[in-house]
């Protein structure tokens, strides 16, 4: 997608030929910094740090990592792909480009492993790249049903599920991306998503560089604009959707979803094929739910009016702070999956007639 008119992907080999670069996300959106990731213990860093983060786009830096690893020292698979898959723990995604990474390379002689990391983190970006162009045309129908009946269409989301969580295009947004490019008339409420803003960093970043109507909301507004008709849809995007269709998503998620079943709003989740995780059923029970540091709580981060980016406290001194990053959904709260094959229903059955090699 675009910034300033110039299609970037959020993860790219440089010129060089084997560095790799990201997008700084911590500085975004005040400063749009290409970092340069020259070992994996750097992409490592950028994962944990949440530089980058975004759960395909996590997966695809892990695969770059091994990548650098490999052209390093080739008989250090095992504990660099053990140390990347340390990094968070919530997104599958981060573990199915490790397993991909692994599948390859453990049959391989040392000398061969660099090319082939190389290889297989480029083909696992491309198919992400590919996955959610055609997330958005298997969502865009949704779109195009809500503006056909009502002449324009307000879409709610969480968190950041665009082109800056994956390698191009996003999820979530994806759909919203290519209606604004037929011409409907699409706004985007925009959840600030505490407490690392990723809406109010990410998205409404994301969503304004490429021109789409959008307003940001404090969290706690969404179910308030539902009981009032301003919100037809909401589509979010997810870390990982267990066999019957329970979806983890970040933190606030599922009050959204409660508020939209209560206001018969529709509730659509985007993913592709790496996000689904079908050793898992319930997710509430059996997917790890990240918890970060308290002083995402306790601070906050933004621009001065001088153009300083600084970090204050939003806390009482001595409060202790708590915070889980990610909460599931139930399955019943879903109205839909969005994938690149098509829509289905959060159900068992429905991913399975699907994703039938995945059963
Ligand atoms: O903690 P983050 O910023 O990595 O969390 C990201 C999200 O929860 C996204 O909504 C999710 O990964 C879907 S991204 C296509």
């Amino acid at each position: 997608m675009k910034i300033n008119g110039i299609a970037y992907r959020s993860v790219w080999l440089d010129a060089d030929g084997w560095s790799v670069r990201i997008f700084d996300q911590t500085r975004l959106p005040w400063e749009v910094i290409p970092l340069r990731l020259t070992t994996w213990r750097e992409a490592a860093h950028a994962i944990r740090s949440m530089q980058v983060r975004g759960a395909p786009l996590i997966g695809a830096v892990a695969a770059y990592g091994v990548a650098l690893a490999m052209r390093e020292d080739p008989a250090a698979l095992d504990p660099v792909l053990e140390a990347l898959a340390a990094t968070r723990p919530t997104a599958i995604n981060l573990r199915w480009a490790l397993d991909r990474q692994r599948a390859v390379l453990h049959k391989l002689p040392p000398a061969a492993r660099a090319a082939a990391a190389y290889a297989e983190a480029q083909a696992i970006a491309d198919d992400d790249a590919e996955t959610c162009r055609r997330i958005g045309e298997n969502g865009l129908p949704l779109l195009e049903e809500i503006a056909a009946r009502k002449g324009r269409v307000q879409v709610l989301t969480h968190c950041n599920a665009g082109w800056l969580a994956t390698v191009d295009w996003g999820t979530a947004l994806a759909p919203i991306y290519m209606a604004h490019d037929k011409g409907l008339a699409v706004h985007v409420w925009v959840d600030e998503t505490r407490p690392r803003n990723q809406g109010a960093a990410l998205t409404a970043f994301e969503l304004g560089a490429h021109g789409v109507p959008h307003t940001v909301i404090a969290d706690n507004a969404g179910g308030h604009l539902m009981q009032h008709g301003e919100v037809d849809i909401v589509i979010v995007g997810t870390d990982r959707v267990t066999r019957r269709g329970d979806v983890a998503n970040k933190i606030g998620t599922y009050l959204k979803a409660l508020a939209a079943r209560d206001n018969g709003v529709p509730f659509w989740v985007a993913l592709p094929h790496s996000t689904l995780d079908m050793r898992v059923r319930d997710g509430v029970a059996e997917i790890p739910i990240e918890e970060r540091s308290a002083a995402e709580v306790t601070e906050m981060t933004g621009r001065t009016a001088d153009g300083r980016i600084e970090t204050v406290r939003v806390v009482a001194e001595g409060s202790p702070a708590a915070n889980p990053a990610f909460d599931v959904t139930p399955a019943r709260l879903v109205t839909g999956l969005i994938t690149e094959r098509g829509r289905c229903a959060a159900s068992e059955a429905a991913l399975l007639a699907l994703y039938p090699e995945k059963a």
